[in-house]
C-alpha cells in the first residue's frame, strides 16, 4: 500500500515552467500547497539516469533534500519510427548553446530534428508516437513512489497552434484532429501522459 500524501507543502521538483503549470492545476483540488524547486532555489540535479524513473526519483529525492515531501515529473516523446527516440533525451535534443555561451533550448530546432529524421525514412514513415510521462513522490525521509502514464497519438507537420509547451505543436493524440497546442489546457489534462499518471498517483496517494 502507497504511503499517502498529508494535506500542506509540496515541492514541484522542476524548472520548466510548462510542467510547473500543468502540476500545479492537477494539484489544485487536493489540499496541496505546490511550491516550485526554483522558487525554493533548490539546484537542478544533473538527469544522468537512463531511464524516466530514474531521472524522476533523482529530481525528486534532490528537491527532498529541503525537508518537504517533492513530486516530481521525467517525460518524453517516443517515436516508434526512431525505436523509440527521443525519449529520455527528450528535453536535449533542444539544447542549443548560444553564442554567449548560456544554453538554452529551441523546441523548433528538436521537433525539426525528428521531422528531419521521419523524412530521411521517405513519406511513408510511420508516423506514430507517444508521450510518456513518469511522476515520482519522495518524501525527506527516503521513501519514494512512482507512476507511469502515456498518450499515443502521432506527428503532423508543420507545428501547429501556441498553447502548451515542448513538442506539443507537432503532436497530435489519437483520434484527435487538433495538436497538443491548438487545445486547450483543460482538454489537453483530459488527455495527456501527465494526467495518465497524475490519475494513478491520485488513486494511490490521496
Ligand atoms: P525532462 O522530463 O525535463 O527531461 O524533459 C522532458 C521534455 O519532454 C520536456 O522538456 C518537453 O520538451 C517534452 N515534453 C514532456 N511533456 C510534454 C508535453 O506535455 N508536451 C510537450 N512536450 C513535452
Amino acid at each position: 500500500m502507497a504511503r499517502k500524501l498529508e494535506p500542506g507543502r509540496l515541492v514541484i521538483a522542476s524548472h520548466n515552467q510548462g510542467k510547473v503549470r500543468e502540476i500545479r492545476d492537477l494539484l489544485a483540488p487536493f489540499g496541496i500547497e505546490p511550491v516550485s524547486a526554483g522558487e525554493l532555489g533548490l539546484p537542478e540535479p544533473e538527469e544522468t539516469g537512463t531511464t524516466f524513473a530514474e531521472n524522476a526519483l533523482l529530481k525528486a529525492r534532490a528537491s527532498a533534500l529541503s525537508g518537504l515531501p517533492a513530486l516530481s515529473d521525467d517525460s518524453g516523446l517516443e517515436v516508434r519510427a526512431l525505436g523509440g527516440r527521443p525519449g529520455v533525451y527528450t528535453a536535449d535534443w533542444a539544447e542549443r548553446q548560444w553564442f554567449e555561451g548560456e544554453p538554452g533550448r529551441d523546441w523548433y530546432m528538436a521537433m525539426g530534428k525528428v521531422e528531419g529524421l521521419l523524412a530521411e525514412q521517405g513519406p511513408s514513415v510511420d508516423r506514430s508516437a507517444a508521450f510518456v510521462c513518469t511522476l515520482a513522490v519522495a518524501w525527506p525521509d527516503g521513501h519514494s513512489e512512482v507512476f507511469e502514464g502515456r498518450v499515443e497519438g502521432s506527428l503532423t507537420w508543420p507545428p501547429r497552434g501556441a498553447l502548451g509547451f515542448g513538442y506539443d505543436p507537432v503532436f497530435v493524440a489519437s483520434g484527435a484532429d487538433l495538436t497538443f497546442a491548438e487545445i486547450d489546457p483543460a482538454a489537453k489534462h483530459a488527455i495527456s501522459h501527465r494526467a495518465d499518471a497524475f490519475k494513478k498517483l491520485v488513486a494511490a496517494l490521496f
